[in-house]
């Protein structure tokens, strides 16, 4: 099986260790219920990097009172069978202690993390920044990658490193889908049957919205009839469906292919985001 680090220590002198002898490391942040679309974080992270390392850390700062934090899947041994199975990493990483009694310092990312997620869930980017930088610390990799899945996280993270002139790299992989489209999440454990069924609908609409808007039709006008078919299809409250540009998230209406759709909507209880390019 793969090896377990469970201390900071251990972890900081190991990555030093394969540094001295002119290995490079990659690490791979995750929260665990890994799935495909982590386990294609890890492969890619394998065809960069001489040392892989995949931590998973269910990070209580990005979650507040009243969101899905208990409910969040702590899987471990799956896990680590699952990223064993698909070809294995160095090492775990699995911190028991991240905040030490009396922690009173946070990193609150402004720029590209105030739209969107910013808005929805305002305390959710500083848990993240601040996570990631410490994990930066435990892990002092080469490289660390993050999925397009969560691209205002991605923006997030890279503005984090250029503006703290952090010594890593960050690299990206787009997003994997399921055949019907929808996007691969730790949270689609908690969609009932009925709202599996109708989940990739989500994508669907993006798509057709995107397709909409490179053919002419007004973003305004695509985005809101994709809004109003989610609705009558059974989704809840829409927190944002939106074109932006894909470097500094600002609102566009341009119809050129690289900028983005983001979506947040709520299907019963779970909460789905997403976001793909126009072409
Ligand atoms: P988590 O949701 O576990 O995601 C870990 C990494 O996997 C993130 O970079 C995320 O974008 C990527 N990922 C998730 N689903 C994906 C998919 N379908 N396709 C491609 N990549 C996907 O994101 C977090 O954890 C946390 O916020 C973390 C960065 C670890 C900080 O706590």
């Amino acid at each position: 099986m793969i090896d377990l680090i469970r201390h900071k220590q251990e972890m900081i002198a190991t990555t030093r260790r394969w540094q001295t002898v002119g290995e490079s490391v990659c690490l791979v942040p995750t929260m665990g219920g890994i799935h495909d679309g982590h386990l294609a974080l890890v492969k890619a992270a394998r065809a960069r990097a001489d040392r892989v390392v995949v931590s998973i850390y269910v990070n209580p700062t990005q979650f507040t009172a009243g969101e899905d934090f208990d409910q969040y899947p702590r899987s471990f041994d799956t896990d680590m069978a699952s990223i064993h199975a698909a070809g294995g990493c160095d090492m775990i990483y699995a911190p028991t202690t991240m905040y030490h009694d009396g922690h009173a310092t946070s990193i609150v990312p402004g720029g590209v993390a105030l739209a969107m997620e910013g808005e929805s869930r305002p305390h959710f980017f500083t848990g993240v920044a601040t996570v990631v930088s410490k994990l930066f610390t435990h892990v002092p990799a080469d490289m660390a990658i993050f999925g397009e899945k969560d691209y205002q996280q991605l923006a997030v993270i890279r503005q984090l490193v250029r503006d703290l002139d952090l010594p890593i790299d960050i690299l990206a992989h787009a997003t994997i889908r399921e055949e019907d489209g929808l996007a691969l999440s730790s949270r689609n454990q908690y969609l009932s049957q009925q709202e599996r069924r109708v989940a990739p609908a989500l994508y669907a609409q993006m798509r057709q919205a995107a397709n909409a808007i490179i053919g002419g039709t007004p973003a305004l006008t695509a985005l809101g009839a994709a809004a109003d078919q989610l609705k009558s299809l059974g989704f809840g409250k829409i927190d944002y469906f939106d074109l932006r540009q894909p470097d500094d998230l600002t609102r566009t209406d341009k119809p050129v292919p690289e900028n983005r759709i983001f979506a947040a909507v709520w299907l019963g209880k779970t909460r789905l985001i997403d976001n793909c390019p126009l072409a």
